[in-house]
């Protein structure tokens, strides 16, 4: 049976979102796990993040999720996919993926993506809520989709809309925010109106993407932690001799031990 369950239960949750969070109690069943907010107040929040945040400034982490899909492409030797941006934000990684094929990319926000256009006319930007728009059924090689997953209401019907949108055979590349790393090891502001937020660890990626996809690899990219031990390990002052003598050894090995920020998806539709 549904019933709101107290704010502070709810992973990533602050006071400002969690009036808005509705979780059935049924115990690590993401399937069950849905948020609302109104679509204009969302639209409102991700138009001012990303003209104020993506469209001036890439972090690492995102330039680590970018190096990843693009390496995953370029394995493929083909320069005719069929590919489609969910949740494109800025139109940051487009430019990347046009060389493999013919790209439509989408997003909540109208303005942003008519600055996006003006700037990439080969690609087909569409504006609008994904869980509305129609992009037809199995019609796209590959699916790309960096940190969406934790914003939308209904994480499941998210999943299985993705899903929709390949051929038998077609691949998600699906990055998300690490849930543990984020609550544990990292200090994050809390959610402003629009912005919600369910952070998935990496059971429940799994547990979300299973319904629909075979899992190819679940990874964690990026080690970044600004809190506890994680502030000693992570110090720039401990890690540029062990840098200097080991390369990114120990960054790798962060990343086996899921304490990156990003957990990192490859998925297929089943032929
Ligand atoms: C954290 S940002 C990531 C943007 C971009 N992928 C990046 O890595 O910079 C989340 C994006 O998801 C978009 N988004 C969230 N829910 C959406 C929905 N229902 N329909 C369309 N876009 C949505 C937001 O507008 C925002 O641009």
């Amino acid at each position: 049976m549904a019933r709101f369950v107290r704010d502070a239960a709810v992973p990533g949750a602050t006071p400002a979102a969690q009036r808005a969070i509705l979780v059935r109690e049924r115990a690590n069943d993401v399937s069950a796990l849905v948020q609302t907010d109104p679509i204009a107040v969302q639209q409102r929040f991700w138009s001012d993040w990303n003209t104020t945040t993506r469209e001036k400034t890439l972090n690492r982490i995102s330039l680590d999720q970018r190096k990843f899909v693009l390496d995953w492409l370029k394995r493929q030797g083909r320069t005719d996919l069929k590919m489609i941006e969910v949740g494109c934000g800025a139109g940051w990684l487009c430019s990347d993926l046009t060389p493999f094929g013919a790209l439509t990319a989408t997003d909540f926000c109208a303005e942003v993506l008519e600055r996006a256009q003006a700037r990439l006319p080969q690609v087909n930007f569409v504006a609008g809520d994904f869980m509305e728009l129609d992009f037809g059924e199995a019609q796209y090689d590959v699916v790309i989709c960096l940190e969406v997953l934790a914003h939308v209401a209904d994480q499941p019907a998210f999943m299985a809309r993705l899903a929709r949108l390949l051929r038998p055979g077609g691949v998600l590349m699906l990055a998300t925010q690490n849930a543990p790393v984020l609550q544990r090891w990292n200090k994050v502001p809390p959610p402003k109106p629009g912005n919600l937020r369910t952070w998935v660890d990496r059971h429940q990626l799994r547990a979300l993407l299973e319904p629909q996809f075979e899992v190819d690899e679940i990874s964690s990219l990026t080690p970044l932690a600004n809190q506890g031990i994680m502030r000693l390990v992570n110090s720039e002052k401990l890690n540029r001799p062990i840098r200097l003598l080991f390369g990114d050894a120990l960054e790798r090995l962060k990343e086996r031990a899921w304490l990156g920020w990003t957990l990192m998806t490859l998925a297929r539709k089943p032929a």
